[in-house]
C-alpha cells in the first residue's frame, strides 16, 4: 500500500504542481483548484491567455463618457487608461462581493442546522470561490483595487456577517445582495465586449440565482422573532443607500488625471454622464427587489 504522503503528491501532480513539498503553497493551490474546476464547467481555458493583450471590457458608450467635456478633453493614452480604470474598478468590487460571499458562506456552515443545508452552503462557498477566481483572470496582475476594499456596500455586508443576527444575514446576504449581485452581473453582462468575460458572467449568473433560491428556502423555513425584524429594517436601509451610490467615473477620471476633481467638475460630470439622471430608474430596480421580497411585519419599499 502506498504511504498517504505519496498519494498526496501524486494528485498535487495532477494539478500540475512539482513534486517538491517546499514548492506547496496555500495560494497557489487554491489557484489551481479553482482553475480546475473553471476548466471541468467547460469554461474557456484560454481565459488569462486572452486576457494578458487589454484590461479594458467596456466602451465609454457603457458610462455615458462620451458625453463629458471632460473626458473628450482627455489624450487618447489618457481615455484609454480612464476605460481601463472603469473595468478594473467593476471587476474590482465584483472579486470582493465574491469575497464576502465566501466569508458568508462560512458563517452559515457554522450556523445551519441539517446536513443537507450544510451541503448546500458546502457547494455555494466552493461556487463564490471559482467566481472570484474566474473575475481574477481580467483583473491587472490578477489583483484588485484595494481602495474598492472599503466601499460602502462591502463594509455593510461585513458588518452584516460579522454582527447579525442569522435570519437578518440571510435576509441582507443571500437574498438582497444575491439579487443586487445578479443585477449587477447582467447590466455588466449586457455591453461587455469580451466573449470570454460575457461567458464568465452567464456562468456567475446562473450559480447566483441558485444561492438566491437557497436564501429564500432558508428564510421562507424559519420563523422571525421582533429583534430579527429590527435587524432586517436596519441593515436593508444601510444596503440600500450603499447600493444606490455605485459609480466610478469620477474615481477614474481622478486616477488618470492624478488629482481631486473640483465639486463643479464631479457636478458636470454626473450631469453630463447621465448618472443623476438615472438615478430614479436604479431606485424603481432596488424598490422592484424588495416587494419581490417582502417580509410580513414590515415596508421595506417605503425605506426606499
Ligand atoms: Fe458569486
Ligand atoms: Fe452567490
Amino acid at each position: 500500500m502506498k504511504p498517504k504522503s505519496t498519494e498526496l503528491f501524486e494528485s498535487l501532480r495532477t494539478l500540475g504542481l512539482r513534486h517538491r513539498s517546499r514548492n506547496l503553497k496555500v495560494s497557489n493551490l487554491s489557484r489551481v483548484a479553482c482553475d480546475q474546476r473553471i476548466i471541468s464547467l467547460g469554461r474557456d481555458d484560454r481565459m488569462a491567455g486572452e486576457t494578458k493583450k487589454s484590461h479594458t471590457y467596456w466602451p465609454a458608450e457603457t458610462f455615458g463618457l462620451q458625453r463629458s467635456g471632460l473626458y473628450q478633453s482627455l489624450s487618447d493614452s489618457q481615455k484609454a487608461r480612464v476605460l481601463e480604470t472603469m473595468s478594473q474598478l467593476r471587476l474590482s468590487l465584483a472579486w470582493y462581493i465574491e469575497k464576502v460571499g465566501l466569508a458568508y458562506c462560512s458563517r452559515a456552515l457554522l450556523e445551519c442546522d441539517s446536513h443537507e443545508e450544510k451541503r448546500l452552503y458546502a457547494l455555494m462557498a466552493s461556487d463564490e470561490a471559482v467566481h472570484q477566481r474566474m473575475v481574477e483572470h481580467f483583473l491587472v496582475d490578477g489583483e484588485p483595487i484595494e481602495a474598492l476594499e472599503k466601499h460602502p456596500l462591502l463594509l455593510c455586508i461585513a458588518d452584516v456577517i460579522q454582527n447579525a443576527k442569522p435570519m437578518a444575514a440571510v435576509y441582507v446576504v443571500q437574498i438582497l445582495l444575491e439579487g443586487f449581485g445578479m443585477s449587477y452581473y447582467s447590466a455588466m453582462r449586457s455591453t461587455c465586449e469580451s466573449s470570454l468575460l460575457r461567458g464568465v458572467f452567464d456562468q456567475i449568473l446562473k450559480d447566483e440565482s441558485r444561492h438566491h433560491g437557497g436564501g429564500l428556502a432558508r428564510f421562507g423555513s424559519k420563523d422571525l422573532d421582533a429583534e430579527d425584524l429590527r435587524e432586517i429594517e436596519h441593515h436593508t436601509g444601510r444596503l440600500i443607500r450603499a447600493m444606490s451610490g455605485v459609480g466610478f467615473t469620477g474615481i477614474a477620471i481622478e486616477t488618470v488625471l492624478n488629482r481631486p476633481l473640483t465639486p463643479e467638475e464631479k457636478e458636470k460630470l454626473l450631469e453630463e454622464t447621465e448618472w443623476n439622471r438615472q438615478a430614479p430608474v436604479r431606485l424603481a430596480q432596488i424598490r422592484e427587489l424588495l416587494s419581490r421580497h417582502e417580509v410580513p411585519g414590515l415596508n421595506l419599499a417605503r425605506s426606499v
